[in-house]
């Protein structure tokens, strides 16, 4: 499989197919366009391509100095497995190791402890866990 990932933005449609197949919209209720935001508004993309067809995608936003925070990294079901998602995710750590990223973080889905653990994520200690505030709207 020729897979070609690209520094660039999907298109609005392109990325709501996408995330939607990751079944998080169901708690968010993002529209198409709050979606698109969110890319637009990130500091650094990655898209996974096979051809024309967007297969896999993964973003993170950062301070460029101390900090970064990864989301949205998705591969289509019927893609995974062939280590696209290990690509964007490394590609996503280059960036932040590149500008010296002290504290790279994320929130890890249901299930996805493993495929974190590979590319070098330890969970949090129960001393200092990450906290939040969840909103609905
Ligand atoms: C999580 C996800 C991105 C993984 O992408 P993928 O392309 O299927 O994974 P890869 O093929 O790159 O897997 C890389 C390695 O992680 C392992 N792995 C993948 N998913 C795993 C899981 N759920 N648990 C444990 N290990 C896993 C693979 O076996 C592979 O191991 P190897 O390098 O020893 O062969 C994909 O399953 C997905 O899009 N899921 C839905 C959205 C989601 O939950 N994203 C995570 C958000 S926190």
């Amino acid at each position: 499989m020729d897979i070609v990932l690209i520094a660039s933005l999907p298109t609005q449609q392109e990325y709501l197919k996408l995330f939607k197949t990751a079944g998080w919209n169901k708690d968010y209720n993002l529209t198409s366009e709050e979606l698109f935001k969110s890319i637009q508004n990130s500091s650094y993309c990655v898209s996974a391509y096979d051809e024309d067809k967007l297969v896999g995608f993964g973003r993170m936003l950062s301070d460029g100095v101390a900090h970064a925070v990864l989301f949205d990294v998705i591969v289509l079901p019927e893609f995974q497995g062939e280590s696209i998602g290990r690509e964007i995710t490394e590609k996503l750590l280059e960036v932040c190791h590149s500008n010296k990223i002290r504290d790279i973080q994320l929130f890890c889905a249901i299930g996805k402890i493993g495929f974190y653990e590979k590319l070098g994520f330890k969970k949090r200690s129960d001393e200092c866990p990450g906290m939040e505030i969840i909103m609905r709207y």
